[in-house]
């Protein structure tokens, strides 16, 4: 038993894995220094969308989104933070990655209320469930972020 969480805890920390979580160039912003562009309801879950000025004008004039520009998905639950959904674009970050599991140059992470990651996740499954929005900045909202002013 001891033995198997040793493997466990060596696997986890092994470099060049890359299919396990882990720390990436991924960083909480201050939330409230960003702009909420939009908000989708699921249940009980109310999320806020949240991305910088710099990354709504961008969009607006028909750039790409800089490097450097959070977007971040709040998650509430019954009035209170629960986790933070975070992509951050960063020069060449998506070679990082192997050329099938990229996401242009976002990363991504998650982060429980209080700021640390959730270890248990693998980005990789953000990354491919947001690839398929390569066209839009790899993003779900990307309308909605248009359209705000
Ligand atoms: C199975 C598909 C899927 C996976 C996996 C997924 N997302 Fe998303 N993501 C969405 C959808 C769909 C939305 C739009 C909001 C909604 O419908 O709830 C979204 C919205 C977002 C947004 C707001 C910007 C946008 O794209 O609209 C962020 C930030 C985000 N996700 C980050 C993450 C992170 C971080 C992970 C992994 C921990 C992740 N996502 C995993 C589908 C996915």
């Amino acid at each position: 038993m001891q033995y198997m969480r040793f493997l466990a805890l060596v696997l986890l920390i092994l470099p060049g894995t890359k299919s396990f979580a882990e720390p990436n160039q991924v960083t909480l912003p201050e939330i409230e220094m960003l702009e909420h562009y939009t908000t989708v309801r699921r249940g009980e879950v109310t999320e806020h969308m949240m991305t910088t000025r710099d990354a709504i004008d961008a969009v607006e004039s028909g750039k790409p989104i800089p490097p450097g520009n959070h977007v971040v998905l709040v998650d509430y639950r019954e009035g209170e933070v629960y986790r933070y959904f975070v992509m951050l674009k960063g020069e060449g970050w998506g070679e990082e990655y192997a050329e099938a599991e990229r996401a242009g140059d976002w990363q991504f992470q998650w982060f429980w209320a209080d700021g640390s990651i959730n270890m248990d996740e693998d980005t990789a499954r953000c990354r491919s469930c947001h690839r398929r929005r390569a066209d839009v900045e790899f993003m779900y909202t990307f309308d909605d972020l248009l359209a705000f002013e």
